[in-house]
């Protein structure tokens, strides 16, 4: 469900962005010609307005389903407002993209029913381009731009096979490792609590000893691994595929090695 829902507003974007051009530009091209504006004239708003309204309740559902990262800064306000990628799905786009959605639906109703042709044309152009502004600050650009719906999603990480590691992990490093941004990636802590409680993955408190019971015949340092480099292997049941899949290209052999250790000391 959320998977879906996550697709469809990844695409729906297009279709507003196609609109929202069409919309912004003939009513400007109106402003200047200065011509009488018909029913027709409506039709590009009318696009956008439904597309935006679409888009509103795609992600009036990513942002109530318990799998999304909003709901996980709901969980935790206070930890939420510090991490860039929460504070952003959790308040900040929903909030930019509410208002400008107000401002469509308003301009296209008010250029309706205005009585003066100027009145029409004034409504279209000022709130579909505040709208169009809003838009195009506030859209994720730096997420992926095209989703795919593939729930097993491969990773190319360069290491995938425990043997392929060689040393031993250190647990205190592993923490905070744990804690800390990853090149631009947020951090496990983002996502993970170390108690059993949910944020938007699952809390690990008890990883050091589920990890070896997860996948029959895989053993907890395999898991693990898997867990960090590969996350689409194997989905928790419960939460989505949404875990970022590049932390095995960013984090070193080293690093890998300190953060199953220090998962695997998580027991309670
Ligand atoms: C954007 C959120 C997010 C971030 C950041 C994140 N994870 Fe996850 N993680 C998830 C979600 C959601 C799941 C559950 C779905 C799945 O299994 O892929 C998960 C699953 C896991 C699991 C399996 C848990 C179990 O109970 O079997 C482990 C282990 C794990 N993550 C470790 C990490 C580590 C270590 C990091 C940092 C390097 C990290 N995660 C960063 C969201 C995240």
């Amino acid at each position: 469900m959320y998977d879906i829902a996550l697709f469809l507003h990844s695409y729906n974007r297009w279709l507003v962005l196609f609109f929202m051009v069409a919309a912004v530009g003939h009513a400007w091209w109106r402003m200047y010609r200065q011509t009488e504006w018909t029913e027709r004239d409506a039709l590009p708003g009318t696009g956008f307005r439904m597309t935006a309204n679409l888009q509103f309740l795609l992600g009036l559902a990513l942002y109530l389903l318990p799998q999304g990262l909003a709901r996980g800064a709901w969980r935790d306000l206070g930890a939420a407002m510090e991490v860039e990628e929460l504070r952003f799905f959790g308040f900040e786009h929903p909030l930019a993209m509410f208002i400008a959605i107000g401002l469509i639906n308003t301009g296209w109703q008010r250029s309706k029913e205005a009585d003066s042709q100027k009145g029409k044309r004034r409504w279209a152009a000022g709130a579909y381009t505040i709208a169009a502004l809003i838009i195009l600050m506030m859209i994720p650009w730096w997420r992926p731009i095209a989703r795919s719906l593939n729930l097993d999603s491969e990773s190319d990480s360069r290491i995938t096979d425990i043997s392929q590691l060689e040393g031993e992990g250190d647990a205190d490093n592993g923490k905070n490792i744990f804690r800390e941004s990853i090149d631009g990636q947020p951090s496990c802590e983002t996502c993970h609590t170390t108690d059993n409680s949910r944020r938007v993955g699952p809390g690990l408190g008890n990883i050091g000893t589920t990890a070896g019971e997860r996948v029959s015949g895989q053993s907890a340092e395999q898991y693990l691994l898997s867990s960090i480099v590969e996350p689409g292997k194997y989905v928790v049941d419960g939460y989505s595929n949404i875990m970022p899949t590049k932390f095995g290209d960013v984090l070193s052999d080293q690093q890998l090695l300190d953060l199953i250790a220090y998962l695997l000391t998580l027991r309670e």
